[in-house]
């Protein structure tokens, strides 16, 4: 785990689990979509790319990837940075690695998938072929590899779509509504489950054809402008950071995106100022 260029910085001990997650290829636009560039599909004039790409990508992913995510499950990491564990076979899948806090401090970008009865060990796709972990200790052997390998640990409840209406809005509604809405504390920062149409202005030609909808919060923390064409290309906010679809192909080094570099998370974890006392199921809902 602590060995090559993607663990750069990566503190040993510091990964705790191995999350693995399914991904499940969306079979079809949403709307207006890009795979005719003409649009003639739609018998609609051409309008260029960047206008209407946004309404190609699921709900969740304003500049994310494109992908229904389905958290199979997490395994604990070895002392000595191993993991060993089963997986689903003929399953794309990826992996993170995870903090005491279940933030990913490091995330695969792209995907695997084993057959049925495969072995496949991480070390060799990432590094030079040639190169093998030095394992410590008398038994020549790493700590995951001398047990049989595990299970996945499933991710509160039974497998599904990572979905932030179900996963994260709810949590909004319990612990920030009363003050993030209008006649609250905070009526400049909403995070109430008001369905917007889309997020271009009413009677564009995006907001015709985008069969979007967003949830409000997710406007508000994506910092999402309704009035700005073409949709920018962001990767963060003054609170949050993510993934984009265009980052860069090599190797990234570790604490780059999500929870463990967002200013949100640690701003819950303090407790906002003695505003919201999240549990710990709730702050892992919101790390994933
Ligand atoms: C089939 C080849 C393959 C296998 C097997 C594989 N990976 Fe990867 N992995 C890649 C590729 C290609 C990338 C680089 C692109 C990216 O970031 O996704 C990558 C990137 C990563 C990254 C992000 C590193 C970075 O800097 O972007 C992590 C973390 C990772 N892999 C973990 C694992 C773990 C843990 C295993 C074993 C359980 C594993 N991978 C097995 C191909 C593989
Ligand atoms: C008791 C009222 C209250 C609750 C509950 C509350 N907030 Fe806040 N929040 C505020 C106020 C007031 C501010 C304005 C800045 C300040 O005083 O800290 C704020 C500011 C913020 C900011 C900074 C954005 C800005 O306005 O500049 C974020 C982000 C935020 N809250 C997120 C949340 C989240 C997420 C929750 C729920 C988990 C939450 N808040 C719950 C009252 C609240």
């Amino acid at each position: 785990m602590y060995l090559g260029d993607a663990a750069i910085g990566l503190k040993p001990g510091s990964v705790k689990k191995l999350r693995v997650v399914a991904l499940r290829y969306k079979p079809a636009e949403i709307g207006w979509g890009w795979a005719d560039r003409t649009n003639r599909v739609y018998g609609a004039e051409a309008l260029p790319i960047t206008q209407y790409g946004a309404s190609v990508m699921p709900i969740a992913s304003p500049s994310g990837a494109f992908d229904v995510k389905v958290i199979l499950g997490d395994v604990p990491v070895e002392a000595d940075g191993s993991a060993h564990f089963t997986v689903p076979a003929r399953t794309p899948v990826y992996f993170q690695l995870l903090d005491d806090r279940g933030r990913a401090v490091q995330t695969m970008r792209s995907w695997t998938t084993l057959q049925p009865g495969e072995i496949q060990s991480c070390v060799g796709c990432h590094e030079n072929k040639n190169t093998t972990p030095l394992v410590q200790g008398a038994s020549g052997t790493t700590a995951a590899l001398r047990a049989a390998p595990r299970a996945l640990t499933p991710f509160y409840g039974h497998e599904r779509g990572f979905s932030y209406i179900r996963e994260i809005q709810p949590i909004l509604d319990r612990h920030c509504v009363r003050c993030h809405q209008v006649g609250g504390l905070n009526p400049r920062f909403p995070l109430t489950a008001e369905r917007v149409r889309s997020p271009f202005p009413e009677g564009s030609k995006q907001g015709r054809y985008s069969k979007r909808w967003w949830l409000r919060p997710y406007l508000t923390l994506t910092d999402y402008d309704p009035t700005v064409t073409p949709v920018p290309y962001r990767t963060s906010t003054r609170w949050l950071k993510w993934i984009g679809r265009l980052s860069d192909p090599p190797l990234q080094p570790p604490y780059q995106y999500g929870a463990v570099v967002s200013p949100l998370f640690d701003l819950l974890v303090a407790g906002h100022g003695g505003r919201v006392a999240l549990s710990a199921e709730e702050l892992e809902k919101l790390a994933a």
